[in-house]
């Protein structure tokens, strides 16, 4: 029966309301309509309840307030009205942006813009003591310039030992009491460095692991993709592993990785990494550096991409940048369509592929045309793999194993004191059979093996 007193266990959503700027001739790669759309979604991933939006094309940024004086009282008026608490613009603030515009809207208003969001979302979702840490660092980066009232909370998290890792998770957004605190600068920079020195730690242990699956010889696949594309799904289609999925942005943070058998007998490892999005917060990309590496290393990548939203090309170009900034736009790609199961036209996921580079179309939700992405991925990967001829002495058994190991052996013959194997290996590997590789016209002359 319904206890009418009991009082509700969460507490009501903070009412957002959004701000949409387009500077002419800096146009980002969505329309200004759209972009407030991801804004949205992210504000409600963030736990805010969107009441109204407003917008501005403007030939460049006001110096003061970054948005026009009049749209400043327009912006007012409609906060008054919608009895909105957060007003969240699209864009970076500047400091000086963030503290005028804290001051023209009134202490009841709080400031928020993309990047202070995106940071939250990534406070709530990291898991791993890594990606606590760089999303610690890379809040109280981007905070320390902008200590107003609204941050106040965080010299004392900082000042108090921050014990917790991850700890700012919930900055601007909750966090109660942070008007009636001292700012103290001193403390989040102390923070900061023994974040700095805690990640080194952490990185250095990840190397040491990252090394160990080098020395294992498995090529590595990195899926990649705008946020919420399905990365995850994929990779538990592709695994049968048990990766967190859930229809919200950034929902995998931390890099995990899957063995993943293809046809033919091949190994890989597959890495599901941090999903992408337009306007990534370059304080952001600096702290995920470390992560994105796993995918600058990969021998092939995986991009899936959700056909069926509107703005999937725009996606699509958004990683592909992002690729290019974190040095992996040389590593060979394969397109996963992902999602036809929501377009109503089945044609369109033909014209799509057609649009794409070495493209495909699946579901992973409803497991449609995974066999084939396996069979794209495994012919592939095989194309990144060199064919060799080697001749190997018995003494010579750490290579004969790398090569059972890591390649793909199409002859084998035993001759006398050792082995001449014909095969395929991936690329990186060949320069340690330097100085075995014969030519296939001397395949026959047996008797060389020492
Ligand atoms: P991030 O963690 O944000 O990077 O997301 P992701 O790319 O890992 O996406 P995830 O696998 O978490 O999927 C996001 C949402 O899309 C979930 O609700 C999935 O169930 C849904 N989804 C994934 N693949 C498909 C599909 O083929 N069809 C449909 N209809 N939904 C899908």
């Amino acid at each position: 029966m319904a206890n009418k007193t009991s009082q509700p266990t969460t507490s009501p959503r903070e009412r957002a309301f959004l701000m949409g700027v387009e500077i002419y001739g800096q146009e980002g790669l969505l329309p200004l309509a759209d972009s407030l759309q991801e804004l949205a979604l992210l504000a409600e991933t963030a736990g805010l309840e969107v009441v109204g939006e407003l917008t501005q094309q403007l030939n460049r940024p006001h110096a003061k307030t970054f948005i026009g004086s009049g749209k400043v009282n327009e912006l007012k008026a409609f906060v008054e009205e919608t009895l909105a608490q957060v007003v969240v613009f699209d864009d970076e603030l500047s400091p000086r942006h963030q503290r005028e515009l804290e001051v023209l809207l009134g202490k009841d208003v709080r400031l928020l813009d993309r990047t202070s969001l995106i940071l939250d979302i990534f406070a709530q979702h990291a898991k791993t003591s890594d990606g606590m840490l760089q999303v610690e660092l890379a809040q109280y980066e981007y905070y320390l310039p902008r200590l107003t009232r609204a941050w106040t909370h965080l010299a004392r998290q900082a000042g108090g030992g921050g014990g917790r890792s991850g700890a700012v998770g919930g900055v601007g957004l909750r966090g109660p009491g942070e008007t009636q605190l001292e700012v103290d600068r001193r403390s989040i920079s102390k923070r900061i460095s023994h974040i700095k020195k805690e990640l080194e730690r952490v990185r250095a242990h990840r190397l040491r692991h990252r090394d160990r699956r080098k020395k294992s010889l498995i090529p590595t696949v990195a899926l990649v993709g705008y946020t919420n594309a399905g990365k995850s799904t994929v990779l538990n289609q592709l695994a049968k592993a048990d990766v967190y999925v859930a229809d919200q942005l950034f929902a995998t943070l931390d890099p995990t990785t899957r063995r993943v058998e293809l046809p033919g007998g091949y190994k890989s490892l597959f890495t599901d990494t941090v999903g992408f999005i337009q306007k990534l917060p370059t304080t952001l990309i600096a702290a995920f550096r470390a992560t994105l590496e796993e995918i600058a290393e990969a021998d092939l990548l995986l991009h899936v991409v959700d056909i069926s939203h509107p703005n999937a090309l725009n996606h699509f170009e958004a990683v592909e940048e992002t690729l290019v900034d974190i040095d992996a736009g040389h590593i060979p790609v394969i397109t996963a369509l992902n999602k036809i199961d929501l377009l109503n036209d089945p044609e369109k996921a033909q014209l799509a592929v057609e649009h794409y580079p070495r493209a495909i179309a699946i579901s992973a939700l409803e497991n449609t045309g995974l066999k084939e992405l396996k069979a794209l991925l495994q012919k592939s990967l095989y194309e990144t793999y060199t064919p060799i001829l080697v001749r190997l002495p018995y003494q010579e058994g750490n290579l004969i194993s790398i090569f059972h190991e890591a390649g793909k052996i199409e002859r084998i013959e035993h001759e006398r004191g050792g082995v001449m194997i014909q095969g395929r290996l991936p690329g990186r590997l060949i320069a340690q059979f330097d100085g075995w590789e014969i030519l296939s016209e001397d395949i026959n002359s047996k008797d060389e093996v020492a």
